[in-house]
């Protein structure tokens, strides 16, 4: 951690990921990007406890330092914040606000935003992959989730302009320049979702049960290796994982060749996979897809993130009508942090 210094402005992204989901706790491949829509956590270090406020959010949290239990912090928005002192133990306090652009529960990474925000704002030193792990352990310890990696890599690792191509095994990034003429929209669809109490876990449970009779899903070599599993659910989410990480090279490979129909038509095939293997969607989100999908112009959809609820993401012609309910996303760089000014330790 570095020196107690001044006033700091934290940044961190949000997320839409293009391709590839429930697939990173797997060890296998996701192509998000690091969207203009982002948590900032301002404020001065100093002191021996952490005070938030939020904008959005109502309630102030107060915690030592050395907090024990993170998840029982209330409000409950500054769990994340707690996970992140009690993974990264930073040498100081912190007081503070944080504002946000990054819409909650619409499967955008508003937590991995958050958490990555605060770890900068904290002083956390360290490489973009350690600040994503970091940050991903934290959110383990204060929600209990055992989420991925991909929405913390995106989030502290994002480069304007590209997709993220992230190897979720070797842990590597490529970045995957967006091609020309092509625009991302994201759309809302269905009410806001949590991942805690969700079926996520149970995902992950079934994916390690298959895992341990055929491998490493992401080393099966053909959906027909899947039929030695007895049971008919896991070779179905199987299936899923196997089938997705070949869509999400196949996307990458299509988006640097520019060959925006193929992509577009990956995008659309996911959405099936993840409805009908992966049983991840929600009858908004399939009715946002069919919606998009017929729109001239959208050349594929599928939902983004968890599932569960959530948001849907289109990839279309620059200029297609998509619908005064979808917002057009920018690939931006990652999360930053700057001093904005001196001041005495509190
Ligand atoms: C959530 C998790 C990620 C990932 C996605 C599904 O966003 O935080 O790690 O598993 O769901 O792809």
């Amino acid at each position: 951690m570095s020196e107690p210094a001044s006033v700091v402005r934290a940044t961190a992204p949000g997320r839409v990921n293009l391709i590839g989901d429930h697939t990173d706790y797997t060890g296998g491949f996701v192509l998000p990007m690091a969207i203009d829509r982002s948590v900032v956590v301002e404020g001065r270090r100093g002191g021996r406890v952490v005070r938030l406020r939020s904008r959005s959010e109502s309630g102030e949290a107060a915690f030592p330092l050395t907090v024990e239990n993170p998840g029982a912090i209330f409000p409950p928005w500054a769990r994340y914040a707690a996970g992140v002192a009690k993974t990264v133990t930073p040498r100081v306090g912190f007081d503070g606000e944080i504002r946000s652009t990054v819409p909650v529960g619409a499967g955008l990474s508003s937590s991995a935003a958050l958490s990555v925000a605060v770890a900068l704002a904290f002083g956390f030193e360290g490489t973009a992959l350690e600040l994503a792990q970091a940050c991903q352990t934290a959110e383990h310890v204060a929600t209990g989730v055992p989420c991925g990696i991909m929405d913390q890599l995106a989030s502290a690792a994002g480069v304007a302009g590209h997709s993220l191509l992230i190897d979720c095994a070797a842990l590597s990034v490529s970045p995957v320049p967006m091609p020309e003429g092509v625009d991302v929209w994201v759309l809302r669809a269905g009410g806001p979702r949590r991942l805690v109490g969700s079926p996520y876990a149970e995902r992950r449970a079934q994916c390690e049960a298959a895992s341990a009779v055929v491998g490493p899903l992401r080393d099966v070599a053909s959906v027909s290796a899947l039929d030695v599993l007895d049971d008919a659910l896991l070779r179905r989410r199987a299936r899923h994982v196997v089938t997705e990480n070949d869509r999400v090279l196949a996307c990458a490979d299509a988006l640097r060749r520019g060959d925006i129909v193929s992509a577009g038509a990956l995008m659309t095939e996911s959405h099936v996979s993840l409805r009908d293997d992966f049983d991840v969607s929600t009858d908004a989100l399939d009715a946002a897809v069919a919606r998009l999908t017929s729109t001239p112009g959208v050349l594929g959809a599928r939902l983004t993130g968890a599932g569960f609820g959530g948001s849907v993401v289109a990839l279309a012609e620059s200029g297609a009508r998509v619908g005064e309910d979808a917002w057009r996303v920018v690939a931006v760089g990652g999360a930053t942090v700057e001093e904005i000014g001196g001041g005495s330790s509190l």
